[in-house]
């Protein structure tokens, strides 16, 4: 088996702020003189204990204190980029979450110009590529979601797109419908997390009153095969993150994730990291954990990676290169 190090493969559910590492976490701290309530980065790991997804947000927003500067993001960027690349990834289209950095004060130029300088560094250092995309918080007012993507626009941010994270139950999509109408208007790509926590209805919300053309998580549509039939007929993707959903106890054991019974649905699934820092693993990691618990061949993985390239909104050219390195990595993996 070739390593899965070496199978280029494109992140399409990463938070960048979720890859803040304790490491760093301490490092920003201690250069920007912010007082943190914990000795060391492995005293603040071992608070990284889940139940669900606003006990991890709770922690997540509660650690973006020490994001402050252009050089911040910068380096938040870079060494997510560096981190990824290392293990096959060879473009992301990042999330970002500009409303929980506008609410502490920090401007919203600071966030977006370290965040292109960082993978600006990164794909002249290693190649590496990435796309942005801007987040609202569904658990803040739609008012403010509004106010933002106008403020993105007037300083030309480069986004490509728009999502929709934070706590989905009791925040429902169609809320958001007007917010996701206007990027339209504006030329952005939509997608939306939905089917994490929430059920069925969650996704139909997303794709009927966003549009959004990809799913983010969207595990829970095994609950309901009419949205699983849908989800196919439409060919929408699924950012399927295994150690995510272990993490935040929508799944029991890894061993008992839906992975296979969304394969073998027909749906268009890609493997993902979410908030790596906090969830035990990168892409890379995602992968190898899910193959060795569901015994995934080679072909599999790379139908897996595939699935990560053509749910991409990279242009098509720019896809039908990396698949041709996945059909090499495949074809060196099982010489004729
Ligand atoms: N789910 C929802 N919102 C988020 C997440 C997540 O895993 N990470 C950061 N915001
Ligand atoms: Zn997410």
């Amino acid at each position: 088996m070739r390593r899965i190090t070496d199978l280029p493969k494109v992140e399409l559910h990463v938070h960048i702020e979720g890859t803040l590492e304790p490491e760093l976490v301490m490092k920003l701290a201690e250069s920007s003189g912010v007082d943190l309530p914990y000795a060391n980065a492995d005293e603040l790991r071992r608070r990284y204990v889940f139940t669900n997804l606003q006990s991890f947000l709770d922690i997540y927003y509660d650690n973006l204190d020490v994001l402050r500067t252009n050089h911040d993001f910068s380096r938040l960027a870079y060494e997510y980029a560096v981190r990824a690349h290392a293990g096959g990834v060879v473009h992301a289209e990042a999330f970002f979450d500009p409303q929980a950095h506008l609410i502490r004060g920090v401007a919203l130029d600071t966030v977006v110009d370290g965040l292109v300088d960082g993978f600006a560094r990164a794909r002249s250092d290693c190649g590496f590529t990435a796309d942005l995309i801007a987040c609202f918080l569904r658990d803040r007012p739609v008012r403010e979601a509004l106010e933002t993507l106008e403020s993105l626009t007037a300083i030309d941010a480069p986004i490509i797109g728009v999502g929709l994270d934070s706590a989905e139950l009791g925040n429902p999509a169609s809320l958001f419908t007007e917010v996701f109408a206007r990027a339209a208007a504006l030329g952005l790509r939509r997608v939306a997390h939905a089917g994490e926590e929430g059920g069925p209805e969650s996704i139909r919300q997303a794709l009927d009153d966003l549009g959004a053309e990809r799913i983010d998580h969207g595990i829970r549509s095994l609950d309901d095969p009419e949205m699983v039939a849908r989800l196919v007929a439409a060919h929408i993707p699924l950012t399927v993150c295994p150690l995510s959903n272990v993490a935040l106890q929508s799944v029991d054991e890894l061993a008992r994730h839906p992975l296979p019974e969304l394969l073998a649905a027909g749906l268009h699934v890609t493997i993902n990291s979410d908030d790596p820092a906090y969830f035990g693993g990168y892409a890379e990691d995602n992968y190898v954990l899910v193959a060795a618990a569901f015994d995934l061949d080679d072909a599999t993985l790379a139908d897996l990676a595939r699935n990560s390239v053509r749910a991409s909104f990279l242009p098509v050219d720019r896809q039908d290169e990396v698949l041709l390195d996945i059909d090499r990595w495949l074809a060196d993996a099982h010489p004729t």
